[in-house]
């Protein structure tokens, strides 16, 4: 039953903080003992740090103990065997108040990197038995095997992202106008995304795709992305098609679904009229909406080769006059707010904060409905 617990319990966890934190626990639970520690090696250090530690009466060891803990596990890692103390007499050289102790160092191909480590301090407390150092062991080895695969995991994205990210980068770099845009993007949507309360997945999810959005650009001729004239329309259908391809190269690439679909309708519209699909109102995905904000504010606020930057209180009057056409009114109203709080500024437009934001005038209003605030 203490096996089948362990292995329900170790191979289900999403992150290694939650696997840490549950393994000390798993390690008091199983074992009964007062406080459970989990180290990691840090070799660059050469000692081992703590990372995660349960204690059944919420108080942790001295530091001087925990130094001398230190001591103790340095000297198990580097011997790479387990060690079980069942009388803490036979710890007195280092000073350590510890009645009953067990160290199972933790390896991943046969090489250690950390350590569990469970002691019992209390008065009276039983020492630990051959039996709770099979289920240690069994614990660590157990959770060595999942962090190795998160490691893994970890590694793959890490590396499929950094590609992603480069891909990114030239495109940007051949238009030195871009450069950065999207990492901007990703920073102005996360912002909103948090004015209106979206949660940490979806913040996560919004910087992913906020960086990504415009990859299928790469799919595109330069001699219509770097164009510096206005398009035809002919080449305006083929830079609508950047979307689709994005989506498609995330897709090929086994990437979920969701980020899939945020990246394709980053372009459409609240009333149906942008691209690739029409869709319309809350057919957009939510952080698509948010998406297509930034990304028209970032493109506005920047340079590009076809205009100049358009002035600050300029874009303001255009994205407020433009909630329920071309964006979602909660939004824009999530959009304004961050923008009033400062959090959309650059430092040399700071200025701009002393004076509340301006509705337009009908004037302007006839005038910006002529103002086509479409980008790509
Ligand atoms: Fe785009």
């Amino acid at each position: 039953n203490i096996l089948d617990l362990i292995l329900r319990n170790v191979d289900w966890v999403k992150n290694s903080s939650e696997l840490f934190d549950l393994v000390v626990k798993l390690c008091t639970e199983v074992t009964g003992a007062d406080k459970s520690y989990f180290h990691i090696l840090d070799e660059t250090i050469g000692s081992p740090v703590l990372i995660a530690s349960f204690s059944r009466d919420k108080s942790g060891l001295d530091p001087n103990n925990h130094l001398a803990m230190e001591e103790v596990l340095l000297k198990r890692i580097s011997a790479g065997a387990p060690l079980l103390v069942k009388d803490g007499f036979d710890l007195r050289p280092s000073n350590l108040c510890i009645r009953s102790l067990i160290v199972n160092p933790m390896k991943i191909r046969e090489k250690v990197f950390g350590a569990l480590t469970v002691v019992m301090v209390e008065e009276g407390a039983r020492p630990f038995t051959e039996k709770d150092l099979y289920y240690l062991n069994f614990i660590a080895r157990r959770a060595g095997f999942v962090v190795e695969n998160m490691a893994l995991y970890e590694n793959i994205y890490e590396n499929l992202f950094a590609t992603l990210y480069a891909f990114v980068e030239a495109i940007e770099a051949k238009d030195p106008y871009t450069k950065q845009h999207s990492s901007r993007v990703a920073e102005f949507a996360v912002r909103i995304g948090r004015q209106v309360g979206v949660s940490q997945e979806e913040l996560d999810l919004l910087n992913f795709s906020g960086h990504l959005h415009d990859i299928g650009k790469i799919g595109i001729r330069d001699s219509i992305l770097l164009k510096s004239g206005p398009l035809t329309g002919e080449e305006y259908s083929v830079i609508k098609e950047h979307p689709i391809i994005g989506a498609n190269i995330i897709g090929h690439l086994g990437l979920m679904s969701e980020e899939q679909r945020i990246i394709r309708y980053h372009h459409e519209r609240w009333d149906g009229k942008g691209y690739p699909d029409g869709l319309s109102g809350e057919e957009i995905p939510f952080l698509s909406r948010i998406l297509a904000v930034a990304d028209v504010y970032d493109a506005m606020a920047s340079d590009r080769a076809y205009r100049k930057r358009i002035p600050q209180e300029m874009i303001i009057k255009t994205i407020h006059r433009n909630a329920g056409k071309q964006f979602d009114e909660k939004i824009v109203k999530a959009f304004l707010k961050a923008y009033e709080t400062g959090e959309m500024f650059n430092k040399e437009d700071f200025a701009m904060l002393s004076s509340p934001i301006q509705h337009p005038t009908r004037l302007e209003s006839s005038m910006l409905d002529r103002f086509c605030p479409n980008t790509y």
